[in-house]
């Protein structure tokens, strides 16, 4: 038995969201230390996770796969080494297939060799994706097993990202083949909602639907991973934002996205350019309460408890008989909706606005006016 992992959702950000391809040693050196001068760090940001496109396709004639050297010239040690001096943890991408999403090299058949060169360079967590391998789930799940046991019998303590897009329930096994958290939908883009798109693709409400579902599978250690943010991207991506539908979010949106996260015990792995972002962007990524309801150490996902209109009422039990409440108005008109606490297990409770920072008083019910898209969260004691 290793090491207990995640005992909290990780915290961190990935290359992927905004940089696809575009990923650089210059590029990790420089979101750390914006990070570390904007207070992400020290607020438990502290994993910097570098996805597809570090390595080369083809795996060297010594079996061991190729950094890409254009990329990071120095090797990933270097970047690893740089990170942990400065209270950061490194995490990396491969996949269980001969190919990446992106068509570089993954680790299918070389489980072993490559993760112990991932925990010799020091590498703290591995996000493992699942393009290109066969359908079955049993083939799946042998799959990530071994990558877990290649991972444990490594002298290091490395997260298990289990990427498989929830195709195969892996809630339902993805914790027993080592996984800390594990994806449950497709990816993420940078849209409200795309059902009405007729691309398949998921925005932040399609999200928020399907991850809804699974609370009874996340506790300490083990979480469903409804994907990585992208709050602050507006449009600004290539990998993510692709085909003919309009993407960004407004920041009552983004807002919404953070509030939904934390309330359902999300890893917060951001994905915007930390080193330009606006404070208004800032602001939603670093308030401490919307991040002590994600980091509480119970470890519940938030359920939904009611709907009115077009409103969702949500709660997360917190450490110490406290709750977390979330109102989200999913609609697209201003909505007044009345939230008796009785619905939460209070007859009466003190109640603080996290957003607005702000003790609003001892009620038995709430009384909220809620602007499309927005989503007001609560502490109750
Ligand atoms: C998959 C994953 C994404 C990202 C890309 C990289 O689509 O779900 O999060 O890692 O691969 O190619």
């Amino acid at each position: 038995i290793g090491k207990e992992l995640a005992l909290t959702p990780v915290m961190g950000w990935n290359s992927w969201n905004t940089f696809g391809q575009d990923l650089t040693e210059a590029l990790v050196i420089e979101t750390a230390e914006a990070m570390i001068a904007n207070g992400m760090r020290d607020l438990g940001y502290n994993y910097i996770n570098i996805d597809d496109l570090w390595q080369l396709k083809e795996r060297g004639a010594d079996g061991h796969i190729v950094i890409d050297s254009t990329k990071f010239p120095r090797g990933i040690k270097y970047v690893a080494d740089y990170l942990h001096e400065r209270g950061f943890r490194l995490g990396i991408y491969s996949d269980a297939s001969k190919y990446t999403c992106a068509g570089v090299c993954g680790s299918y058949g070389f489980e072993e060799i490559d993760a112990r060169d991932f925990a010799e360079w020091g590498v703290d967590l591995l996000k493992y994706d699942y393009c290109g391998a066969p359908a079955s789930r049993d083939t799946a799940i042998a799959r990530y097993r071994k990558m877990g046991e290649a991972l444990r019998a490594t002298d290091r303590s490395i997260i298990y990202s289990v990427c498989e897009w929830g195709r195969r329930e892996p809630w339902e096994w993805a914790r027993e083949v080592g996984g800390h958290y594990w994806r449950t939908t497709e990816d993420i883009r940078d849209a409200w909602d795309l059902r009405e798109s007729g691309t398949g693709l998921y925005g932040i409400l399609d999200i928020i639907d399907k991850n809804a579902k699974l609370a009874d599978y996340a506790f300490p250690g083990a979480w469903n991973d409804p994907d990585m943010l992208v709050i602050g991207i507006c449009g600004k991506s290539s990998s993510i934002n692709s085909g003919d539908v309009q993407y960004g979010c407004n920041l009552k949106e983004y807002r919404t996205h953070m509030s939904m996260w934390c309330m359902m015990a999300a890893p917060l792995l951001c994905g915007n350019d930390v080193r330009n972002m606006p404070d208004s962007v800032l602001r939603i990524l670093t308030n401490p309460e919307i991040i002590a309801i994600n980091q509480d150490v119970l470890g519940l996902q938030g359920r939904m408890m009611k709907k009115e209109g077009n409103c969702e009422i949500w709660m997360k039990p917190l450490d110490g008989g406290r709750v977390a409440l979330a109102v989200m108005n999913r609609g697209d008109e201003p909505e007044e909706v009345v939230v008796p606490l009785d619905l939460l297990g209070f007859g009466k409770a003190f109640v603080r606005d996290v957003w607005l920072h702000q003790n609003v008083g001892e009620f038995e019910q709430l009384k909220l006016n809620l602007e499309p898209h927005v989503t007001a969260v609560f502490k109750l004691e």
